[in-house]
């Protein structure tokens, strides 16, 4: 299958800023695209397909083992693969992800401290030959995450970590951002949501510019 869409995750650890960004992203990103007959879908992991959501509950919920955690989030991606990412992309629209596969290696692998080598193999099994074009990083401090958190909503079993399960899990996005250079752009997330939107107002012009479209 030819992917000529794009395809951008969002990653970052919990009250981040993410799900603040990601619609107004959306938006801008289809206002410029529409011209082209480019639709932009935004999508989320665990989920994104009616089987993702339904695991989405008891992942978020259910403790379990690491490993069936870490199972369970690859099989949860080879749906939304299956059914949502990859016809998207075929058909040439874009792709916005809330977490991808950044998202196993920092809190199942530096979180959790499940072995790399058996989140490289899950990869490797699951998307060979696709990576996001571009993964937006935000980041923040853990205390300014939680803080942030705290003033929000009931959390979710991975939200209910303790501070160092959230250390590891942003240095992992942090060392992974160093891995893949080109792929990553860190957002410094402590700043103003205005500001952070300005940002993304560049990043996304540059994108689009860049953006080959089928005639
Ligand atoms: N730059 C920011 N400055 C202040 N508050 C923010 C900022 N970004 C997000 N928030 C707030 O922090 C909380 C968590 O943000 P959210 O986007 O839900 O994080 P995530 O999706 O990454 O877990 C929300 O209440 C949101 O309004
Ligand atoms: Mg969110």
């Amino acid at each position: 299958m030819k992917l000529t869409g794009k395809f951008i995750s969002f990653e970052g650890i919990d009250g981040a800023g993410k799900s603040t960004h990601i619609a107004y992203v959306a938006e801008r990103l289809q206002s410029k695209l529409q011209s082209h007959g480019v639709k932009v879908i935004c999508s989320r992991e665990p989920g994104g397909t009616p089987l993702g959501e339904a695991l989405r509950e008891l992942l978020l919920k259910q403790s379990m083992h690491l490993e069936t955690e870490a199972l369970l989030m690859f099989a949860v991606r080879r749906e939304h693969l299956a059914q949502l990412i990859e016809p998207a992309l075929a058909r040439g629209d874009w792709v916005i992800s809330d977490r991808f596969t950044d998202a196993s290696f920092a809190y199942q692998g530096g979180g959790r401290n499940l072995s790399l080598d058996k989140l490289n193999a899950l990869e490797q099994w699951v998307h060979p030959d696709l990576q996001p074009d571009l993964t937006l990083l935000f980041d923040v401090p853990l205390e300014v995450a939680r803080a942030r958190l705290d003033a929000t909503r009931e959390l979710d079993k991975f939200e209910q970590e303790k501070a160092d399960f959230f250390a590891a899990t942003r240095n992992e996005y942090l060392r992974r951002a160093k891995e893949f250079p080109k792929r990553f752009r860190i957002i410094d997330s402590t700043q103003s949501i205005e500001a952070i939107r300005l940002q993304l107002d560049a990043l996304i012009d540059e994108l689009v510019t860049k953006a080959e479209f089928a005639q």
